[in-house]
């Protein structure tokens, strides 16, 4: 990348095959131990060849980080003499000595051997790129991608490109996807794999990195109605995306239902992403779709997502336990009758202590039982009430009241799911609360 052409031409990118062969590594400081630890990782023999040693350099000659299985290095304490290169395959100099690192490179040369030299670059044969390996797991097994980069003769310049293509490739922004060929009629399928992926409230910017990644390698995706469906639009035009979620006139596809989607798909030997919003285990069905795929034999994992139950809140300024005002919160479905009062109280502490913060998920439909459940419990009636609208999304809102005027608030607004109620002190907290309109 970004070479110049002169008179001695282009470097030749290449990938070598080192195990098992000798490399001679000149120097013994740190830019000779980074050369020489790539060299064993890769397998090769490795010569270092100086007086002197820094820590890295005489921990890897020590073997005290390598196993034997990843190549090994010795070391010849001396400095540099001529013979010195005989039955080597390769050759690193980084002695911090010009003129031992141009005897080193001039001996290379005379017996053909390629030759790195790290002070005076234009004095060796041999480039070593800025280097990022991307471990990716894929169906049944983990492969690596190598990115090589050389950037004319800077290599800060070099580091930079690959830092910048590493975090790519690692965050799925750019296209990783294997290419595998269809399975021909007859032949055994490996089996592909599933992700549960959360994808966070909405907003493509609070997926997690691995959950991103996941989603640029997959075959297929199954989405819900919520989460970061703007992801969806990014994928190559050959992904299968199966919606399951409730939209206007489609009723949501039944749970099991979604579980065989995912099992079938993955038998067949594709990758799935269960692109699903907030958290996997937050309301999210994610246990029942993990045993699903388990119960199959199907490699499974689950990447944990940001809930809404958090997030929601936050976008419109609501910090669930504010020090001083709120001590702990709980999470609660408000699609049922809440049970406020007595032994049969959801939970220590939901009924009442105005120091304890309620969220209520799928709670629009019954907020007026909902709000009037908790005032007979321990809360007072003007205990402060927040329904976010759409967190993250074109049409967020949020409407403030009291428990004892919420239902009337949100009806008057017309609040729509999907939304989040927040219940407790903190709403007092968010602009909204100091912006309300009088009631
Ligand atoms: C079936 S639950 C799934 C919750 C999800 N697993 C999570 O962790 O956020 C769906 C409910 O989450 C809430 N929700 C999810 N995303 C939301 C958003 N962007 N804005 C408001 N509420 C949201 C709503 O209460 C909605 O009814």
């Amino acid at each position: 990348m970004a070479e110049t052409s002169g008179p001695d031409g282009f470097p030749y990118p290449l990938g070598l095959r080192v195990a098992g062969r000798l490399v001679v590594v000149v120097g013994g400081g740190p830019v000779a131990a980074r050369r020489a630890r790539g060299l064993v990782d890769a397998g090769a023999r490795v010569r270092v060849i100086a007086p002197e040693l820094c820590e890295d350099l005489a921990a890897l000659v020590a073997g005290a980080e390598t196993g034997p299985a990843d190549g090994a290095a010795e070391w010849v304490r001396r400095e540099y003499r001529t013979g010195d290169l005989a039955e080597a395959w390769l050759a690193h100099t980084a002695t911090g000595d010009r003129s031992t690192d141009r005897q080193v490179a001039d001996d290379a040369e005379a017996l053909r051997v390629f030759c790195v030299t790290a002070g005076d670059a234009g004095a060796g044969t041999a480039w070593t790129p800025a280097v990022a390996r991307v471990r990716l797991h894929g169906a049944g097994l983990t492969e690596e991608i190598t990115v090589a980069v050389h950037a004319g003769r800077d290599p800060r310049r070099a580091q930079a490109i690959r830092s910048e293509v590493q975090a790519q490739l690692e965050s799925g922004e750019l296209p990783i996807r294997r290419r595998r060929p269809v399975a021909s009629a007859g032949a055994t399928v490996r089996p592909g794999r599933v992700a549960l992926v959360g994808g966070g409230p909405g907003e493509a910017g609070l997926i997690s990195v691995r959950g991103r990644s996941l989603l640029a390698r997959a075959d297929v995706v199954v989405a819900d109605r919520l989460g970061p469906r703007s992801l969806l639009d990014e994928l190559a035009p050959d992904v299968q995306v199966v919606e399951v979620g409730k939209t206007a006139g489609n009723h949501p596809v039944p749970q099991d239902e979604i579980n065989r989607i995912l099992v079938q798909h993955a038998t067949a030997g594709r990758n799935v992403v269960r692109l699903k919003g907030g958290d996997p285990y937050v309301f999210g069905r994610g246990g029942e779709e993990l045993a699903a795929c388990l119960d199959a034999g199907i490699e499974t994992e689950v990447v944990p997502g940001v809930t809404s139950a958090v997030s929601v809140p936050a976008a419109v300024g609501i910090p669930l336990t504010h020090r001083g005002v709120a001590r702990g919160f709980s999470v609660l479905t408000g699609h049922d009758a809440l049970q406020a009062k007595g032994p049969a109280a959801d939970g220590a502490g939901v009924a009442g202590g105005p120091d304890h913060t309620l969220v209520l998920l799928m709670g629009v439909s019954r907020l007026a039982e909902t709000a009037a459940a908790l005032v007979t419990g321990e809360r007072r009636a003007d205990t402060p009430v927040a329904v976010v609208e759409d967190g993250y999304g074109p049409r967020q809102r949020v409407t403030v009241g009291t428990l004892a005027d919420i239902a009337d608030r949100a009806a008057q607004a017309e609040v729509r799911p999907p939304a989040v109620v927040v219940v407790g002190d903190v709403v007092r907290l968010a602009p909204a609360w100091h912006d309300r309109p009088a009631g």
